[in-house]
């Protein structure tokens, strides 16, 4: 038995797609309703859970694999094994700012609204530029246009957000897409399994 920690929501549906493609009978994953922790053939013990709860279970091996994005790796920077990128959740790491407005210029100390304290921190390290970072939730994109921010630090993806709302990608900062993580020691344990899993979805990357 493999136990298999799944995405709940953005990455849901192409997540299951994916394992149906790949031969899997997904009929239960996809008449879930509200259960949590899905068995299928004896084999898979599939649950579902926030991204940031993915990493946890797989760090900690209550998972031994799970599918994520690469946006939450990055903000967690948790010791798990990425084993593969998988083709979807394809976005982009973004600084945007209000159209017209130039970020760099000026001398005061910028401030950056995000749901990702710990790769804005990185980023603006990386440039050494002192900023100052406000944790947001959620629709990050209110925080330039209600002047809480200067700009913000977002994962883009179809850029209409941004678009609607008068915002600009002033700088792209990563790739992001959905990837296959597993606990360390599991692939040790149980690394058939986890190769014979993973290569039904995709090809490893390492
Ligand atoms: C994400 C992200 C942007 C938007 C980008 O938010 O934070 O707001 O999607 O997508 P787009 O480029 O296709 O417009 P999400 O929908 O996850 O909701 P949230 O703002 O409540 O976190």
């Amino acid at each position: 038995m493999i136990n298999i920690a799944l995405t709940k929501g953005r990455l849901e549906k192409s997540t299951i797609k994916l394992l149906e493609a790949s031969g899997i009978d997904c009929t239960e994953l996809i008449d879930k309703g509200r259960k949590l922790i899905i068995e299928i053939d004896n084999k898979y013990r599939f649950v579902f859970a926030k991204a940031a709860d993915v990493v946890t279970y797989v760090e900690r091996g209550i998972s031994d694999v799970g599918i994520v994005g690469k946006d939450t790796l990055m903000e967690m920077n948790r010791p798990v094994n990425e084993i593969a990128a998988l083709p979807f959740g394809e976005c982009k790491f973004a600084l945007a700012t209000i159209a017209g407005v130039n970020f760099y210029s000026g001398y005061g100390i910028k401030t950056i609204a995000t749901k990702y304290p710990e790769v804005t921190k990185q980023f603006f390290e990386n440039k050494n530029m002192p900023v100052d970072i406000i944790k947001i939730e959620g629709s990050v994109e209110l925080a330039p246009l209600l002047d809480l921010a200067d700009g913000i630090v977002d994962i883009v993806e179809t850029g209409m957000t941004l678009k609607e709302n008068g915002l600009v990608v002033a700088e792209y900062l990563a790739d992001i897409s959905a990837r296959l993580i597993s606990n360390p020691v599991s692939l040790k344990t149980k690394k058939a399994e986890i190769f014979d899993f993973c290569a039904k979805l995709t090809d490893p990357v390492v």
